[in-house]
């Protein structure tokens, strides 16, 4: 049962008297995202990534929960954090940007979570060039928010607060 407490959210078990608070929601962003704001406005938005990770703390703590927000242009160090996740998540959302396109290595990873995962994308793939209509990580994600610019974060946030039982 996930219980309340202030404004953190706590697993209950019936057996227990003690709780434990619920594992962070990670939220990895891959190559280029770093440049949010500056990148291609037009099609990405003008919020920078700092602006992104303080919608999706807000988003989370308003459900009880927190977010661990991370970047990176490597695809090695995201698998690194795609597995960190097996343990240390309760959901991941990520939006791997280029990698989606190209990485088998990436869904590999994906496909050993036994947690939520939310593919999110501040444009719409599907709307734009050829090469952006297949994403190998859309084989491993629950499901997938994009089209919305940064509050496509929100909403993959609200996603997996809502499939970890989060009110
Ligand atoms: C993106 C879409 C990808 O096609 C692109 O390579 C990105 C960003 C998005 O958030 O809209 O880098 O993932």
């Amino acid at each position: 049962m996930l219980v309340t407490r202030g404004n953190r959210l706590y697993k209950t078990s019936r057996n227990r008297r003690r709780s434990r608070m619920v594992k962070p929601i990670h939220v990895l962003s891959g190559p280029n995202l770093n440049l949010l704001g500056t990148r291609e406005p037009e099609i990405y938005g003008k919020d920078t990534l700092d602006d992104v990770r303080t919608r999706c703390e807000a988003r989370a703590a308003a459900r009880g929960l927190s977010v661990v927000f991370r970047q990176s242009n490597h695809e090695g160090v995201l698998i690194d954090w795609v597995q960190e996740a097996r343990t240390e998540a309760c959901a991941l959302v990520i939006n791997p940007a280029g990698y989606g396109h190209t990485s088998i290595a990436l869904l590999d990873a994906l496909k050993t979570l036994n947690i939520p995962v939310i593919e999110c994308h501040l444009s719409n793939p599907a709307a734009r060039e050829d090469f952006r209509r297949h994403t190998f990580v859309s084989l491993a994600a629950t499901g997938i928010v994009s089209g919305f610019g940064a509050a496509s974060y929100e909403l993959a946030i609200e996603a997996a607060a809502g499939l970890v039982g989060a009110n």
